[in-house]
């Protein structure tokens, strides 16, 4: 039986085990690749987060995929155009591609939504969302991702990938945090 951890000012509580996570990961794998056939899928993971969900769906996939990594930056824009959000890493045409987004985590959804959209720009085939968490509560967008490992309570997790200030993403199981 694992621990609770502590990091920096907090303490996060054992959540989702690596056993549990792993037999997910497995029906999630196959469902895409029953939805999908023969079909090449190209698969988009969103770092950092998303590095440890990608590489064990990746090891349970059958078959021909494709794999790149890209990340979404933010900076300051001018006054008028506030925040602008920029697609990194994405150095392949994927026009009439089907594409799925890797992601750690769906919370408000308003992170994969802006990836989504800049996607679009370029014409894939299609698109589809592919989280190992979804917070149902928190979640603002139209549709829900299609496929998830877990949907989970509006609460904080960190652990297999996620961080809380860059730290956690070591632990090859999800704690929550302690109440
Ligand atoms: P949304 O869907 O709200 O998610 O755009 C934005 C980003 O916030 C992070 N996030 C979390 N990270 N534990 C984490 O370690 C959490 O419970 C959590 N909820 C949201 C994550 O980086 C996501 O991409
Ligand atoms: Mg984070």
């Amino acid at each position: 039986m694992s621990k609770e951890i502590h990091l920096i000012d907090k303490d996060f509580v054992p959540y989702i085990s690596e056993e549990k996570i792993l037999s997910r990961v497995k029906v999630l794998s196959s469902q895409i690749r029953a939805d999908y056939g023969s079909n090449n899928v190209l698969f988009l993971s969103v770092l950092n987060g998303s590095f440890m969900f990608t590489s064990d769906l990746m090891k349970s996939m059958n078959g021909e995929v494709e794999l790149s990594f890209i990340k979404l930056s933010s900076y300051e824009g001018t006054s008028t155009s506030g925040k602008v959000h920029e697609l990194i890493g994405l150095n392949q045409n994927i026009q009439g591609r089907h594409i799925v987004i890797l992601e750690d985590i769906v919370d408000t959804g308003l992170t994969v939504q802006r990836v989504i959209t800049m996607l679009q720009m370029q014409n894939p085939l299609s698109i589809e969302v592919c989280t190992l968490l979804y917070k149902p509560e928190a979640f603002k967008g139209d549709t829900a991702p299609k496929y998830f490992g877990f949907k989970i309570p509006n609460k904080f997790v960190v652990g297999y990938g996620l961080d809380y200030d860059q730290l956690g993403r070591n632990f090859n199981e999800i704690y929550q945090l302690k109440d």
